[in-house]
């Protein structure tokens, strides 16, 4: 049987590297974005859909027969609140709403980091901060995240759509500043996320840190290890390459203090 897995905000940063790393003999990635995805390579078992996840009828017809969501899309910075609101929480609240009119069990949201920025990182708990540590937004951007996992929680009590949300560290090639080096998650350990958050049995609803087996890691990779989650990668081996600017005292960096509301 073929596993029809939905990607919104395919086209991103995120998206484009998982696009490879997801692929699967028996799966069909369903890339959506409001900037297209590119076309399908020849043999790619991939369908290509332009659409916004606050369109209420695209995101119903393009949950149609999926297994699964991973929801990608919105803005991914601090950004004005209009569109913050719009993009990352009421997208949220759409992309919930059409998977659970057409059936979809499972969902993986990606959250952030800076749902949880105003941490001091001089108290960090043995075994890192815990996946679901109490929110401290450090921006309104860190706020949508929030308002993503509630959204979450309240469609796993109300509908049982299992959902797992993902505080994303720094999800790139590689890490390219000091704070970058705690949070970092590589590419491969993305992709080993995803199918732990796919593969793993009735997860219900969990929160869990998005994050490589960091040496200088700070969040708590135990919530990952529960649902099958074992990262295989260090950004120490990138360590001397990055600049060795002062250390950062909270966990957002420099979220923490950039205006809100303004494009960063
Ligand atoms: N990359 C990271 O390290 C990181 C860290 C924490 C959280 N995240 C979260 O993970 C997700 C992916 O991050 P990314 O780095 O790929 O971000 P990105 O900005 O590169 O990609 C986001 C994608 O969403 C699309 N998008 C924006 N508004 C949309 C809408 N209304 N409908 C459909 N698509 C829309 C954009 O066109 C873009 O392709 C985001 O939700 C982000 O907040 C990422």
């Amino acid at each position: 049987m073929t596993q029809t897995v939905l990607i919104t905000g395919a086209n991103g940063g995120v998206g484009r590297l998982m696009r490879t790393r997801l692929a699967r003999e028996g799966r069909v990635l369903r890339l959506l974005d409001v900037v297209r995805p590119e076309d399908p390579a020849e043999g790619e078992a991939v369908e290509i859909i332009e659409a916004s996840v606050t369109d209420e009828a695209a995101m119903r017809a393009a949950c149609e027969g999926a297994e699964a969501v991973i929801h990608l899309g919105g803005i991914s910075v601090e950004a004005p609140w209009d569109g913050i609101l719009s993009a990352n929480i009421d997208g949220t609240r759409v992309v919930l709403e059409a998977a659970r009119d057409a059936g979809v069990a499972r969902v993986v949201l990606a959250s952030s980091n800076h749902a949880a920025g105003f941490y001091d990182l001089d108290e960090a708990p043995e075994g890192g901060l815990p996946a679901d540590a109490f929110p401290r937004p450090d921006t309104y951007y860190g706020v949508s995240k929030v308002a993503m996992e509630a959204l979450g929680s309240l469609f796993h009590d109300r509908y049982g759509i299992d959902v797992t949300a993902l505080r994303i560290g720094s999800c790139f090639e590689k890490p390219w500043d000091r704070r970058s080096l705690w949070t970092w998650m590589s590419p491969d350990d993305c992709a080993r996320l995803l199918e732990a958050c796919l593969a793993t049995p009735g997860p219900g609803f969990r929160v869990v840190w998005g994050i490589s087996r960091n040496t200088r890691r700070w969040w708590s990779l135990a919530e990952g290890e529960a649902i099958g989650y074992h990262p295989q990668d260090d950004s120490e081996i990138y360590a001397a390459e990055v600049p060795q600017e002062p250390a950062e005292r909270l966990a957002g960096g420099k979220f923490c203090s950039t205006p809100l509301g303004e494009h960063m």
